[in-house]
């Protein structure tokens, strides 16, 4: 053998060594060769997700989300999968949003009432206590029942709500004064006169279609003053109107009748008629005119049931929702400062007003008695929902000052959360909430129509159906899926009617 030959098989020699002591590794489908398992398709590896406590065998392999795992799991994350939770008390109090109120938008159908009922079966389970005050559908209805709450139905002949029952201010007012507190004493009555005004001008307002003068708010104000001095018990709409009636002197001082008993009765004569009309089962019934049949609790979750008030009653819905509105603002607000007195356990709320637009169409100047009455002296713990349909059914209103008030509602939102809407809906949505052109794009995809199944004859699921965009401030939009649980699908049926449908009882029908 020549050298070189030598050498050249000396270096295979060497290689061979060093390659035999080096583990052999298989190529990305595995070992070439006959049984070493090679595959020509490579599937894809099924990913599952957990937290630390049930996977924890499994770190450090995680890959952490992308979003704040703060509040109620709300579904999936539309791009990573991973589970994407939200709900305004909890990421208030995690400090990710500067108020905790959450605005609802999106067109009919799509889920807008499920999401907040997630928010507020999760948020019963962190302790905070779902108000629904007003419930058109019944969509709440079940949950809360199953939640051990209190349900309250209201209607025509289905139960009363007086709107001149300060409810447990008076008891809550006693209290304090026990106690030596004045000024809350005084701020819990102030609160509860407030409200009681706010909403006979409401009604007046939904009644007329226009709101009450000047003059006849400063009456229907002393009124109520002097019924509060001098009417034993709980007042209804008929005290009021035999106040008004019975002319007292500070009120005939504020109707500036100088003196003269004719003048006083051509001035509130047309506020008789309407009251007359409100006590006397006029268009809004006698639903608000006498005592409160059930009060609400304000240790449980409470929904108020409206649901047999037909759709075209639209004056009656809006002044419902109103009564119900101010009935359950005026109880978180006694709640809040007997908390902040230290005589009751702090209990925080999570407030749902949904189809807040039927009670703003009402009339002209809702939207003040709507703010005034949604107002609270103390949000902190309050969680409240605000869900209507799109930025165009807020701001349908006549004018262009309660126009820019109604977008308030959405701008002053810690959280909007958006579902599937139009295209011509961004203008009004950015100018209240900054959205990039992306996040605009998704929520107009998810307002497209549902394909026909031609298989099964029906219409396939909208595509945006359960899909949501959670927008804080400038952060970017955190696009989800809401999941139902089998446990939520048994609350969650709003089609509940249908189901139970029989063939007429017809003879040759039914055989
Ligand atoms: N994530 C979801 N998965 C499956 N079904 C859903 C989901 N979200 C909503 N649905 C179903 O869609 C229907 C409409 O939902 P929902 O009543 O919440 O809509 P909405 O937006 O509140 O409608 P509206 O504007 O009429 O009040 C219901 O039958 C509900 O069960
Ligand atoms: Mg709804």
């Amino acid at each position: 053998m020549s050298a070189r030959k030598e050498r050249k098989a000396l270096r295979d020699l060497e290689r061979e060594a060093i390659a035999a002591a080096q583990p052999r590794r298989p190529g990305p489908r595995g070992w070439f060769a006959r049984g070493g398992g090679r595959v020509n398709v490579v599937q894809p590896v099924e990913e599952y997700r957990g937290t630390t406590r049930q996977v924890c065998g499994l770190w450090p392999f995680p890959v952490g989300a992308g979003t704040p795992t703060v509040g109620v799991p709300l579904g999936l994350h539309l791009a990573t999968g991973a589970t994407a939770c939200a709900d305004p008390v909890s990421w208030f109090q995690a400090g990710l949003i500067s108020n905790p109120s959450v605005a609802v938008l999106g067109l009919p159908g799509l889920g807008k009432s499920t999401i907040v009922r997630r928010m507020a079966a999760g948020g019963a389970g962190f302790g905070v206590l779902p108000l629904v005050l007003g419930d058109l559908k019944p969509d709440y209805v079940d949950l809360i029942r199953a939640l051990g709450g209190q349900v309250i139905e209201l209607g025509r002949g289905r139960g009363h709500l007086n709107v001149l029952d300060p409810g447990e201010a008076h008891a809550a007012a006693e209290l304090l004064r026990s106690r030596g507190l004045e000024a809350e004493r005084q701020q819990v009555l102030a609160d509860a006169h407030g409200r009681r005004h706010t909403m006979v001008s409401a009604l007046l307002t939904i009644l007329r279609k226009t709101p009450p003068t000047d003059r006849e708010e400063s009456i229907i104000d002393r009124a109520l003053k002097v019924l509060d001095e001098k009417h034993r018990g709980v007042p209804v709409l008929g005290d009021l109107l035999q106040v008004i009636k019975d002319a007292p002197q500070e009120v005939r001082d504020v109707a500036l009748d100088r003196g003269d008993i004719m003048r006083y009765r051509q001035i509130t004569e047309d506020l008789e008629a309407s009251l007359i009309s409100l006590t006397s089962g006029g268009r809004l019934g006698e639903m608000f005119a006498h005592p409160t049949d059930v009060p609400m609790r304000r240790d449980k979750p409470v929904v108020y049931d409206v649901s047999s008030i037909d759709d075209s009653d639209t004056d009656l819905q809006a002044a419902t929702l109103l009564a119900c509105w101010s009935a359950g603002f005026g109880t978180v607000n006694v709640a809040n400062v007997l908390a902040d007195a230290g005589l009751e356990p702090r209990r925080h709320y999570f407030v749902i007003l949904d189809e807040l637009w039927r009670a703003l169409r009402a009339g002209r100047g809702m939207v003040d008695r709507v703010d005034a009455l949604t107002r609270l002296n103390r949000q902190r713990g309050v969680g409240m929902a605000m869900i209507s349909h799109t930025m165009s059914d807020l701001l349908a209103l006549p004018t262009e000052e309660e126009r820019m008030k109604a977008r308030g509602f959405v701008e002053r939102a810690g959280m909007l959360v958006a579902g599937g809407l139009p295209g011509a809906e961004m203008p009004m949505l950015t100018a209240a909430k900054p959205l990039s052109r992306a996040e605009q794009e998704i929520l107009i995809s998810w307002q497209d129509p549902p394909a026909w199944d031609a298989s099964t004859g029906q219409e396939a699921e909208p595509p945006g159906r359960g899909r949501f965009l959670v927008k804080v401030g400038g952060h970017p939009g955190i696009p989800l899926r809401v999941e139902l649980l089998p446990l939520e699908v048994a609350v969650n049926d709003t089609n509940k009617l249908w189901h139970a449908s029989v063939l007429p009882d017809v003879e040759g029908v039914a055989s």
